[in-house]
């Protein structure tokens, strides 16, 4: 196979679908993981009778075992997106210690871990793109995603600094209000007031984040390493609009 490699995690829905689907359409051959085994069928099936050169595996990537067996039966992957995550709401004094734990374990941890199986074998050159959220700067009712966040983004610019030697480039994007199913869990009052914040007054798309990750892991983005890139119809700026 003479196509460079992308491993998209959490593929099978949201921004991580509409990204399989972007660098297939630029000339990956894309590996899919998550869990849902259902949705992983499902879309794998649509993109390959698109014609589009993907496959999937499920598996869930807390499973460090399964993680290291998938990456070790791989030919060296060119681009890593760790696009994975939970999403949690719950009272600040309701966060139990456990919580923390479940939310650090797939949104920090087993990106960790599969970072560090797959640049064994990553030709250096590679790109690793981190989905992080904007939520890192602080929000209301989520202290253990928001934790998560921010720690995944020192996480990249840790690998950023570990890994800029071998010419990897490791970036983070984070993500406001993006329609996916992940934000469609949310109470219609909750989300009438996250729109009622956003500056621009919509969500983003899933192809918004994509198109980010196209131009991230593009081999002509050359001399990008360990930056946070905000696609958050400028919900970071912090003004009221007033
Ligand atoms: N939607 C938003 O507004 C938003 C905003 C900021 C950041 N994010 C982040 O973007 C990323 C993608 O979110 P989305 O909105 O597309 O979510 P989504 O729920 O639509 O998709 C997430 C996918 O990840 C998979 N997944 C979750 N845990 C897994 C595990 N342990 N093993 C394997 N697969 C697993 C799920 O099965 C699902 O298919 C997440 O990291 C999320 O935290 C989302």
């Amino acid at each position: 196979m003479n196509k460079p490699i992308a491993l998209v995690t959490g593929g099978a829905s949201g921004m991580g679908l509409a990204t399989v689907e972007r660098l297939a359409h630029d000339g990956f051959h894309v590996v899919m993981v998550d869990r849902n085994v259902s949705l992983a069928a499902q879309e794998t099936q649509r993109l390959q009778d698109l014609g589009l050169d993907m496959v999937s595996h499920v598996l869930d990537l807390t499973d460090e075992l399964a993680v290291r067996e998938l990456v070790n039966r791989m030919l060296p992957i060119s681009a890593l997106v760790n696009n994975a995550g939970i999403f949690d709401e719950r009272k600040f004094l309701e966060v139990t210690s456990s919580d923390f734990r479940r939310v650090y374990e797939i949104n920090l941890i087993s990106a960790a871990t599969l970072t560090q199986e797959v640049v064994k074998t990553m030709k250096d050159g590679g790109r690793i793109v981190n989905i992080a959220s904007r939520a890192y700067l602080g929000a209301k009712n989520h202290p253990h995603y928001v934790a998560s966040k921010a720690a995944l983004i020192g996480y990249t610019r840790a690998s950023a600094m570990e890994l800029a030697p071998r010419g990897i480039l490791v970036n983070a994007i984070a993500p406001g209000l993006i329609d996916t199913p992940l934000l469609r869990a949310l109470s219609p009052e909750r989300m009438a007031q996250q729109l009622a914040l956003q500056p621009t007054g919509k969500a983003g798309l899933p192809q918004d984040i994509a198109h980010a990750v196209s131009f991230l892991v593009n081999p002509q983005t050359s001399f990008i390493t360990g930056q946070v890139l905000f696609l958050d119809g400028g919900k970071s700026l912090g003004g009221t609009g007033a």
